[in-house]
């Protein structure tokens, strides 16, 4: 669900008009959608049914606490990728059972934490880790609950930078490693071998993708018992599930580039086979859509040939354009019944590489008016630094007509 429309040429989220948040909260600004929020995760937790499954949420996406408290009063699981993640999840009520934790460079500390608040699996990425995990909850007198991330060498043909189930990519344990290492596992008194994992990629848009993966973890897992006599509890397809960029408006309908029911039914008749309970860690999908960044225009200029709008929101509040060449739709707040014009938007930020969107066609906007960067909920404030000493942006929550501060921005001056 998108939650952005124009009503009487002003741009909404929800029943809030994003001048007057603006006008309260200044600007830079991510504004969220509750009702967004809540109907993705739905859409997604529904579309699996009565099969026994887990959605959950990638904080990596975006970890406000409000957003969090939101998902874990839903009855969502945590992905986390990290112990600052893990403390977050905690934090906002997650059930430690309801929490997996994926890195390919867990520190000893991390294993520890994870260990100590006896989360429902740690997806081992290697052999090497494994060990480690082994010694540590021995150390600890305590039986660690483990998954092996397998890397299936499925090519989602992606970006690069997000492609992460092929050979060519350091996430995961190659298949033919992958058994070996679950035999072993499988007899250390101090693992408890739970369940298998893959994540192939994100921004996915090719169902077959996502088949090829679940059949072969499910392989794995048949292969597994029948000649290992190793049963697991649960498969874990990672996140990933891609939306389109370019729906932006609440009329667009829905924002997935994979209808969920399709993923769904196309998955749980393969994984039924091993009667292993169904994991699903999507991101992006469930906050994605419902975002946008809030930005208003400081100056406007002409070199030969090109013409600049210089907006207050860079590369260090939304990075993905500048690291990804990511496409972000931008709106005008309030659309100025003008010529459009071609122009670059641009951050403030001393690099030529600090754009937020590239020869795009606005009405002609002046200084002070309102933009807003859109589909920006995920990989959005998670992302952001501050390169150039600059604060980050506000968060706001929009529920109906009510907008809420859920997180202050970063003052410096
Ligand atoms: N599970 C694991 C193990 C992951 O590594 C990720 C994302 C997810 C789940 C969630 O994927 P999603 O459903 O959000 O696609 N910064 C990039 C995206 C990096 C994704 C990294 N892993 C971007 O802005 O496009």
């Amino acid at each position: 669900m998108i939650p952005f429309s124009y009503k009487d040429k002003n741009l909404f989220c929800e029943d809030t008009n994003l001048t007057e948040i603006a006008e309260q909260f200044g600007t830079p600004t991510y504004v969220y959608s509750k009702k967004s929020l809540l109907e993705n995760f739905s859409k997604i937790d529904k579309a699996f049914g009565d099969y026994p499954h887990k959605i959950c949420f990638a904080l990596k996406s975006n970890s406000n606490n409000r957003i969090l408290e939101l998902l874990a009063e839903q009855g969502a699981g945590a992905d986390v990728v990290s112990g600052g993640e893990l403390a977050l999840a905690l934090k906002a009520g997650f059930p430690a059972e309801r929490i997996v934790y994926a890195s390919v460079g867990k520190t000893d500390k991390e294993i520890e934490f994870a260990i100590k608040n006896d989360i429902l699996a740690l997806n081992v990425e290697s052999c090497q880790e494994l060990q480690v995990v082994n010694q540590i909850a021995e150390s600890m007198n305590k039986k660690a609950s483990v998954s092996i991330r397998i890397n299936p060498d499925v090519d989602i043909e992606g970006h690069p930078y997000i492609t992460t189930g092929t050979s060519a990519n350091k996430f995961g344990i190659q298949l033919g490693e992958a058994e070996s290492c679950m035999e072993w596992a499988s007899k250390q008194p101090h693992i408890n071998l739970v369940g298998i994992h893959c994540h192939i990629g994100s921004l996915i848009d090719k169902l077959d993708a996502y088949i090829k993966s679940a059949e072969i973890l499910v392989d794995f897992v048949l292969k597994l018992r029948k000649q290992d006599g190793i049963t697991l509890n649960h498969i874990d397809i990672g996140g990933g599930l891609g939306i389109d960029y370019h729906k932006v408006l609440a009329e667009h309908g829905d924002p997935f580039t994979i209808d969920p029911k399709n993923l769904a039914q196309s998955v749980i008749p393969l994984v039924k086979e091993t009667g292993c309970e169904l994991l699903f860690e999507p991101g992006r999908s469930v906050i994605g859509p419902g975002g946008a960044l809030l930005t208003r225009v400081l100056y406007t200029k002409e070199t030969k040939g090109k013409r600049f709008i210089i907006v207050d929101a860079g590369m260090s509040d939304l990075i993905r354009p500048s690291l990804y060449g990511a496409f972000h739709e931008i709106l005008p707040v309030i659309p100025a019944e003008n010529d459009t014009l071609t122009a670059d938007i641009v951050g403030p930020i001393c690099e030529s590489g600090d754009f937020l969107g590239k020869n795009r066609q606005l009405p002609n906007v002046k200084r002070g008016d309102l933009l807003a960067v859109m589909t920006a909920g995920a990989y959005g404030y998670t992302l952001a630094n501050n390169y150039n000493t600059r604060g980050k942006p506000a968060e706001v929550l929009v529920d109906g007509n009510a907008a809420d501060n859920i997180r202050e921005r970063e003052i410096m001056i």
